[in-house]
């Protein structure tokens, strides 16, 4: 039966994954509180219509200077090749058709070239900081030729977060799951070698440094305050992404929603920002642009869809999330993106169980 929700899709991936793969892209770090919380922010999120403004949602806006056909875009997650042969190949076919652009994980399973040409929409690569330079500076050269836009640099993650449900599971990656635009290396693991591969003395002089490479516009992936907003901008970077990286990492830090306004306002529109982590349904992305992000990530869902349906499972996740986003937006009076303020928000309330 067709999915009508992202949880209807996420219930047809389960039963096709085999568990441990589940828990690994499931899961988050520790207690899983981070986790729990950004879909709880959410669900504790109200939307107050305005009433008798007849509107057409228009849902296209601008981001670094390119369109995009929603305020949605693909969240970097390692390793779609887990759940599906075609991996990132399906997923950017999908998003590139919806015109919604993919941030390609450093962990990518399929290469940045064959990624490049299959996809209508524009590709950034989100970055890792390896010990090696060398090892990272290749890796963004590589994606620049291929004509990737930008760079996401993920900066909440000096190591990786403890992922107890993979430790359980003794979790490996299967044979021919690899990082294709990596070195070869000992991949079996992919939290054991990230561990002890990642730069754990990175500062902010890694933005110029990455600027330097190729030239790309800089993101930092993983801010969760105005502290850090306000030294990214210091820094120089042209966006941020509000991220505790789907609860994978510090487990306790705030769901990203909770904390959205505080960044904008740090921001206050010098770069766009944008938000993941939690976001499963239209009203979400309408919150998130309500409590001052220009766009979304989503993440979890992408691999779900990719594994129910392969191509054709994205682009039900991306149909749905459009879908639902023009319902929300007509019922609530929304006519385009730049109508929705912080006023279209009630928060605070309990959602019922
Ligand atoms: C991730 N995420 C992630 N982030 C990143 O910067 N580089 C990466 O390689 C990955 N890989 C990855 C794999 C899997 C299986 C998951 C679930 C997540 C984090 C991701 O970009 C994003 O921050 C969260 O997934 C967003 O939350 P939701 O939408 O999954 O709730």
């Amino acid at each position: 039966m067709e999915a009508l929700t992202l949880a209807e899709l996420a219930a047809q991936a389960r039963e096709r994954l085999d568990p441990s793969v589940w828990d690994f892209i499931e899961g988050g770090a520790g207690e899983e509180r981070t986790l729990a919380g950004n879909r709880a922010a959410f669900d504790r999120t109200w939307l107050r219509p305005a009433v008798l403004t007849a509107s057409v949602p228009r849902l296209a806006t601008t981001i670094l200077g390119r369109e995009w056909a929603a305020p949605v875009g693909v969240a970097p997650l390692a390793y779609h090749t887990l759940v599906h042969p075609d991996g990132e190949l399906a997923t950017v076919r999908a998003a590139g058709a919806a015109g919604l652009p993919v941030v390609v994980s450093t962990f990518a399973g399929r290469e940045f070239d064959e990624l490049a040409e299959a996809s209508a929409a524009p590709l950034w690569l989100q970055v890792y900081c390896f010990r090696d330079r060398d090892v990272t500076r290749a890796l963004v050269e590589r994606a620049a030729r291929a004509g990737f836009e930008a760079l996401v640099v993920t900066v909440d993650a000096p190591r990786l977060g403890r992922r107890l449900r993979d430790e359980r599971n003794g979790f490996r990656l299967p044979p021919g799951v690899r990082p294709a635009n990596l070195p070869d290396g000992d991949y079996d693991s992919p939290s054991g070698h990230a561990r002890t591969e990642f730069d754990p003395g990175l500062g902010w002089e890694v933005v110029d440094w990455l600027r330097g490479l190729a030239g790309l516009p800089i993101l930092v992936k993983g801010v969760l305050g105005a502290t850090d907003a306000e030294r990214a901008l210091a820094a120089g970077v042209d966006g941020i992404v509000v991220s505790n990286h789907g609860g994978r990492q510090l487990d306790g830090a705030p769901p990203t929603l909770d904390v959205l306004p505080e960044v904008a306002a740090a921001v206050s529109g010098k770069v766009p920002v944008l938000l993941d982590g939690g976001v499963r349904r239209g009203a979400d992305v309408v919150a998130a642009r309500a409590l001052g992000a220009d766009a979304v990530l989503v993440g979890r869902p992408v691999l779900h869809g990719l594994a129910a349906g392969a191509e054709s499972g994205v682009a039900r996740v991306l149909e749905i999330l459009r879908d639902e986003l023009v319902d929300v937006m007509a019922l609530a009076g929304i006519e385009d993106l730049g109508g929705i303020g912080p006023d279209v928000v009630v928060t605070g309330g309990r959602a019922p169980e």
